[in-house]
Order: structure tokens, then sequence, then C-alpha cells
């Protein structure tokens, strides 16, 4: 496997004469995922929903700053949506690893936040991801991918996929991953509305009795093998709009507005709420995303983002 996202210290442009960011020794890229399909199989004994699902990366990343030294795991951010302390997920993965292999050096993590909050974009996940891959680096620790995607299912279900990265079919809680290859790349509108979701209330809430379609992750895969864009948009089905479509009307009116603007097909990711929608044409992407803009300050003009891209900040879509 390739080294994942990461830009070494002295390639990157680095941060630290910008107001508020650190000095570092390893900047890792941690992209947001969306689920092209998701279905669900049945509730586990363990609680858990059995998976089958198609996650890819796309290129809205947030960027975690890893600086050896001082005292201990410490976790800060320019976002104040999100915990600096233990029950932030970038700070559960490094204390894993701390307690694992008895590190000693103090760590401070600095994660500039672009991913939208409580989105089903796996934010808090791909940075529990970085942070696995750049410990790993840093502390020199030669951990196979294989063993950090095991440590990653002890941190959250999507940690582990976001330590694979590119595109897999995820099963399980999402943790028994194939890598499926690069398909076509995907030129798409992400909005994100303006309230969260509940991950687990909405597992909570599924009944398998109220889906009405249910993927077909076969077709799905032979349309991306085929680079069948038409067919991959056809084929793009969450079984968990069942639930979260019936708890916030405004997603199904998203979904709407999106294939109005000349989407192909529009899609909750995830739990949700963001809503991604697949364009035939950039061109058109562009425009629709501008649209979309005037209702909802966080839409994004998004591309699918493989394994070793990097996503250069002077282009960046947040915002
Ligand atoms: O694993 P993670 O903590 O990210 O999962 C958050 C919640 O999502 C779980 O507590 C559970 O309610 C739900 N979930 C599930 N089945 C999965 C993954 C997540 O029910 N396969």
């Amino acid at each position: 496997m390739k080294k994942l996202n990461q830009m070494s210290a002295g390639l990157a442009d680095k941060p630290d004469k910008r107001q508020g960011y650190p000095c570092f020794d390893l900047v890792i890229e941690a992209p947001a995922k969306i689920n092209l399909t998701l279905d669900i199989k049945g509730k586990r004994a363990d609680g858990y929903h059995e998976l089958e699902t198609v996650m890819h990366q796309i290129d809205l990343v947030d960027r975690i700053f890893l600086q050896l030294g001082g005292k201990g795991i410490r976790v800060s951010s320019n976002s104040e949506l999100i915990p600096d302390d233990e029950t932030n997920l970038a700070f559960k993965a490094a204390q894993l690893l701390y307690k694992k292999f008895a590190l000693k050096e103090g760590l401070q993590i600095f994660i500039e936040k672009n991913i939208p909050v409580g989105a089903g974009l796996a934010g808090g996940s791909t940075d529990a991801a970085a942070v696995l891959t750049g410990i790993n680096q840093l502390f020199k620790l030669e951990l196979t991918p294989e063993v950090l995607i095991h440590l990653a299912a002890e941190i959250g279900s999507d940690v582990p996929f976001c330590v694979l990265g590119g595109t897999a079919l995820a099963r399980g809680r999402g943790e028994l991953l194939t890598s499926i290859a690069d398909g076509p790349k995907l030129n798409m509108v992400l909005v994100k509305p303006d309230f969260q979701l509940s991950t687990p209330a909405v597992f909570r809430d599924f009944r398998l009795d109220k889906v009405q379609k249910f993927p077909d992750n076969p077709a799905f895969l032979a349309a991306w093998q085929n680079y069948d864009i038409i067919n991959v948009a056809q084929q793009m089905n969450n079984v968990l709009e069942s639930v979260s479509l019936e708890q916030r009307p405004e997603i199904a009116i998203i979904k709407q507005q999106l294939c109005e603007l000349g989407a192909l097909h529009a899609l909750m990711s995830g739990s949700g709420p963001s809503v991604f929608a697949l364009f035939a044409e950039s061109r058109d992407a562009e425009q629709a995303c501008l649209r979309m803009k005037d209702q909802f300050k966080e839409s994004f003009l998004v591309s699918s983002y493989r394994k070793g891209d990097t996503h250069d900040r002077k282009t960046s879509r947040t915002g």
C-alpha cells in the first residue's frame, strides 16, 4: 500500500506563519467519505448493524498537524464544534497507540477542520485515521496497513476505511474491507444542511420493512468498473434514507433541488444529513454548487480523492 496521503514537513506549505497554526513535524490530509451505496443486512447480537456499503473518499479534507514534544497528548483545532478532550476520536486514536506501544514523548495534535461536523461524512473518523498513520510514521512503529486497520476498528466503524482510503466495499460493522480499483473521477456537489443527525439515533430507528428499494451492489460495482457514470448514478442507493428523510424532510427537498439543477442522481451520505449529487459534467456541477450556496452556505464542489492524492490548499473548496 502507498504511504497514506502524507506530506512531509518541509514539503508542505508550512502553515506556522499563519496566525493560529502550530509548528509541526508532520501534516496529513484527512479526506471526507461518502457512501455511494449503503445496505443493511440485519441487526447483530452486539447491537451494531451488518452493513454492505461502497465507501468513497472525496477531496474535502481536514489537515492534521502533528508535533512531537510537550507533555502527554494534546488536541486543539480551528473549530469550536469539535471537542479538544479525550472524547475526540483523534485523541482516542493517539491514546490507543500510546498505550499499546508505551510511547513516552508528548504529542500535539492540531486539527484544521474543513469537513462539516455531524454530517455523515466521517469527519471525526478520518481525523483519527490520520493520527494513527501519523504516529506510525513519527515513532517509526512500522505497523502494516492491516495492523493499522485492525486497530482502527477499536476506535469506530468508519475508521478502518479512512485508514485504507480510496474506494472500498465495507462489510460487517464497516471494518471488513475490500479495496475497489479507481473508477470514474466523480463531479459532485455536496450540501450539508444547517442541522446535524445522530448516527446512533438513525440506526436505532431503522426498520427493514420500511425500505422501499435496496442497493444492488454487484450492479453498482459493474457500472463502476465500466466507468458507466449513468448506471453508477442509477445504482446509488442508501437504505438509511428511509429513516433520515422521515425525520428531516428537508433532505428530500435538497435532493430534489439538486436533480432539478441537472444532477444525474442525489443521495444522502451515511446516516446524513449531507447530500451529494453526481453530475455528468464538471461545469454543470460548478453552476449547481453556486445556486445551492445561495441557500446552504455549506455547499461544496467536490470530486473523488484517490489514494496518493493531495488536495492543494490554494484550491480548497471549503467555506
Ligand atoms: O462505530 P461507531 O461508534 O462509529 O458507531 C456509531 C453508532 O452507529 C453505533 O453506536 C451504532 O449505534 C451505529 N452503528 C450501527 N452499525 C454499524 C455502525 C454504526 O448500528 N455497522
